[in-house]
């Protein structure tokens, strides 16, 4: 569905900046029978026009452009979805008439989304996601109030060249950086190393510090469809190398070891990683503890296992990268190198 939303009459003034919304599903658009239920409801069902009556207070920020590219509990995000979803994002951003672009999106998968889009986006116009933790029939919803803070942040002028940005509890975050750190509360999103790039709150907004590796228009990568095949490891003590011989057997291009500690990974798989590596098979090693960096030849030797480090990137988001890269026909020799830059 494509629909210039009724809350943008044509007698605003013509200053006022143009977002399109692209609408996924998730909580934001969840539903419950019961007003004091905030488990167990059902995500994606709420059109986005129903989202946007929800407040009305955005035709003073923006004209609106709302689409419904998808109805979806995140948990659910395809590659193929994401490669719908960016090129919709890039095809509204080469728009004249489009200022920014708001996502609204599941709170589980959103980091991985976000990241990929600070990737593979390409243009310096924002675009903000944003979600909720409570589902829009609520009591205390927090999606209305997220929504209006995406679109004051995708209107600001400040938030050209920042790459994908999350609007979540008042607070601006990267991309890159952002993570869920809770089931359930209002402000789940964090940004372990760095915090956020910065506040919104009430119409205003500030960026207390910007953006440091590259990202959208400063990257090679691209989303395809069909992205080559990434899979997620974790070490854990008792673990076997079943899963690795799997994986390697049935092909994979590349995995992630969610390793222990600074990415320490038990001596069982650390072997299996090893023959992994030495039949082309792509091995990243990141940590499972959900802050901090995975140190080169720090707990674990890569020279010799042939693996790479993730830096700050969680699993998740480590996957994201190797599958880009990997889709962008980088050489296993330069891996580092992309891990080092992104
Ligand atoms: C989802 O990720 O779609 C469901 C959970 C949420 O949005 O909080």
């Amino acid at each position: 569905m494509n629909s210039l939303h009724t809350s943008s009459p044509s007698g605003l003034p013509p200053g006022l900046p143009r977002i399109a919304v692209l609408a996924t599903g998730g909580t934001i658009a969840g539903e419950a029978g019961d007003a004091a239920k905030t488990s167990g409801y059902k995500a994606g069902v709420v059109g986005v026009d129903k989202l946007l009556d929800a407040v009305p207070s955005l035709s003073q920020v923006a004209r609106i452009h709302a689409e419904q590219v998808a109805s979806i509990d995140s948990k659910d995000m395809t590659p193929t979805l994401w490669a719908t979803l960016c090129a919709r994002v890039n095809a509204l951003l080469a728009l004249d008439d489009i200022d920014g672009v708001v996502i609204t999106h599941g709170t589980d998968t959103l980091e991985e989304t976000a990241y990929l889009l600070h990737l593979t986006v390409k243009s310096d116009k924002p675009v903000v996601l944003t979600a909720a933790m409570r589902p829009s029939t609520a009591l205390s919803a927090d999606g209305p109030l997220n929504l209006l803070n995406a679109v004051t942040v995708a209107a600001s002028k400040a938030s050209w060249k920042q790459g994908a940005l999350v609007a979540f509890n008042n607070q601006i975050h990267s991309g890159r950086d952002v993570v869920k750190t809770s089931t359930y509360a209002v402000d789940a999103f964090r940004s372990p190393e760095g915090g956020a790039l910065g506040w919104v709150q009430d119409g205003q907004l500030e960026y207390q510090r910007t953006v440091v590796r590259p990202h959208t228009l400063q990257t090679p990568f691209q989303i395809a469809a069909d992205l080559p095949t990434v899979e997620i490891v974790a070490s854990y003590a008792g673990v076997s190398r079943v899963a690795v011989d799997a994986l390697v057997a049935a092909g994979v291009k590349g995995l992630v070891i969610a390793g222990t500690g600074n990415g320490s990974i038990h001596s069982t798989l650390q072997q299996a990683v090893a023959d992994a590596a030495k039949q082309g098979v792509v091995v990243v090693r990141s940590s499972r503890v959900g802050s901090g960096h995975v140190m080169r030849n720090g707990a674990a030797p890569d020279d010799t296992l042939g693996s790479v480090t993730a830096g700050s990137l969680n699993p998740y988001k480590s996957r994201v990268l190797l599958m880009l890269a990997l889709a962008a026909g980088t050489p296993p020799k330069y891996m580092q190198s992309v891990f080092d830059t992104y």
